[in-house]
């Protein structure tokens, strides 16, 4: 089982905070300035499919993949409960970032909230380059955020605990973190305690995460025929710092 296959049963518990309609909000605004009249969107890593659906709200066909069956199974039955217009805009299917193959072109490829910084191995982050790539036709732009290198030398990982729940379901984190400055990773440790009612499961997984630099997705963008258009902080007008964590870039199909 794939450590988000546990994950799923508690992530949009998990995340309840975080800011999608902010986000999906932030990504049209993106899609708008750099792929004007952009209809399809294929997402790389759709999780249980939030974005995505905010974003078929705003119009567009989103067709979002993930290679977790349980992320997958949530962003299913998400999808079933929606008005069947939106569900005709809205897609999910299993697939590797890495080697999803479609047979077809979209306007944009996007990928959110770090989901190419699990590609931690240079041959993953080119086959992610290589994915992006092949469903782009010449002019197509690539969206994706990840863990922005400056920032996370600067500020370092530090431990952190998340508590939350939602009726009888209860979940306790800890998230302690080794880096390994060689390889340009993060281990993120998860100890996750769910408790339901009186039934209480341990969980512990780690996250590895890849922290990029601008140098390195330049040349990346250049061995796959991309060319630069934004590096920006992520949900920020301003180039990126060693305050934001999060970056984005928008790269451009020649
Ligand atoms: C932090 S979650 C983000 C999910 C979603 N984009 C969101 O914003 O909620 C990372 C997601 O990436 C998926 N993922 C990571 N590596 C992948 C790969 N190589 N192929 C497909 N999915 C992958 C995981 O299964 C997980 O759903």
């Amino acid at each position: 089982m794939k450590v988000f296959d546990h994950y799923a049963r508690y992530y949009d518990l998990l995340y309840r905070d975080k800011d999608y309609r902010g986000e999906a909000d932030f990504i049209i605004e993106q899609v708008r300035a750099h792929a004007p009249g952009a209809r399809s969107i294929l997402e790389l890593g759709c999780g249980t499919g939030i974005h995505a659906q905010l974003i078929a709200e705003a119009g567009y066909a989103v067709h979002g993949i993930d290679f977790s069956e349980a992320m997958l199974a949530s962003a299913q039955a998400r999808r079933a409960g929606l008005a069947p217009e939106l569900q005709g805009r809205l897609d999910f299917s299993q697939g590797d970032v890495r080697a999803f193959r479609s047979g077809r072109t979209y306007d944009v490829v996007i990928s959110l909230f770090h989901v190419f910084s699990y590609q931690t191995r240079n041959a993953d982050l080119q086959a992610a380059f290589a994915t992006a790539a092949e469903h782009l036709a010449p002019g197509g732009v690539l969206v994706f955020d990840y863990w922005y290198g400056p920032a996370v030398l600067a500020q370092r990982p530090e431990t952190r605990v998340k508590r939350l729940s939602d009726g009888d379901l209860s979940v306790l984190r800890i998230a302690e973190s080794s880096l390994d400055d060689m390889a340009s990773t993060v281990d993120v440790n998860y100890e996750t305690t769910v408790s339901v009612g009186e039934t209480r499961e341990v969980i512990r997984e780690t996250h590895r995460m890849r922290y990029l630099f601008i140098p390195e997705i330049e040349l990346l963008a250049a061995q796959f025929g991309f060319e630069p258009v934004v590096h920006q902080a992520w949900m920020e007008q301003g180039k990126p710092s060693s305050a934001s964590w999060g970056a984005f870039s928008v790269l451009r199909k020649r």
